[in-house]
């Protein structure tokens, strides 16, 4: 079930994101977070920082999962996910490293980090999994064709998605991974309650499949709409074709 909510702008998207994330923080004595990456959610995370310096709130008793990591660079890398997790999040608030975990993409063994990323999770459920969607409609990095009950897997990377990410990596497409490790379609609708953000007129065709196309792989983020407690928040531009 979906609660839709459209703003005016980006900073207004993020606010209410933030608003979200605030009830899950507060309502929880051991939140879990489910986290993302991408240009969309550092907004979210802007508040969360600033609300972490005025008010206090507290990141010692919280946990979090992240969605992907990149395969092909290390975790120093300045655009590995775990550095820009420290960076946009990590870095700014009281949260113990121990209780952070981020796909491990550095290794010879990547099918036993899936399996660990996996076992990792046991025991948990994310309480509020925070997503951004791609212009393909893929979630983390499940991308076209991913199935719906997928786990902890690894993925290669469309053309597509490769393009939209390499103005991270000095707008040149040959130095983006073409692989990376993700969180499964099946990992990410166990989480108990889900919030989707997306701004900017290149997510409105995402945004429709995600929302009102027909529910199938081809539409990754389609899957949500089998999920009931998703909160989508969007700017005009990407609620355009709604
Ligand atoms: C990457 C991430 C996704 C993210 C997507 C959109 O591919 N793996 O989790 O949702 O990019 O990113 P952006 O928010 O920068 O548009």
């Amino acid at each position: 079930m979906f609660k839709i909510i459209i703003k005016d702008n980006y900073d207004e998207v993020s606010f209410e994101a933030f608003k979200v994330m605030q009830e899950t923080l507060t309502s929880k004595t051991n939140p879990v977070l489910g986290l993302a990456t991408g240009s969309t959610p550092v907004g979210l995370y802007k508040n969360m920082i600033q609300d972490h310096k005025a008010q206090g709130t507290s990141y010692k008793n919280v946990l979090t999962w992240n969605l992907d990591e990149y395969i092909g660079i290390p975790r120093s890398h300045e655009q590995s996910y775990y550095t820009f997790m420290h960076e946009n999040l990590f870095d700014h608030i009281d949260i113990p490293e121990e209780n952070v975990h981020v796909p491990l993409g550095e290794t010879d063994d990547v099918a036993k980090s899936c399996v660990d990323y996996e076992k990792s999770m046991e025991g948990h459920t994310v309480d509020l999994q925070v997503l951004g969607i791609g212009s393909d409609g893929h979630i983390a990095f499940n991308e076209p064709g991913t199935p719906f009950d997928s786990l902890t897997h690894v993925m290669d990377l469309t053309e597509q998605t490769r393009q939209d990410n390499a103005r991270f990596f000095d707008g040149d497409i040959d130095q983006v991974p073409t692989c990376a490790i993700t969180m499964g379609l099946g990992t990410i609708m166990r989480s108990k309650k889900i919030v989707v953000i997306a701004t900017g007129a290149n997510k409105a065709d995402a945004v429709h499949g995600m929302l009102k196309g027909e529910l199938t792989t081809d539409c990754p983020a389609s899957i949500l709409q089998k999920h009931d407690d998703v909160v989508v928040i969007l700017d005009k531009e990407a609620a355009s074709k709604l």
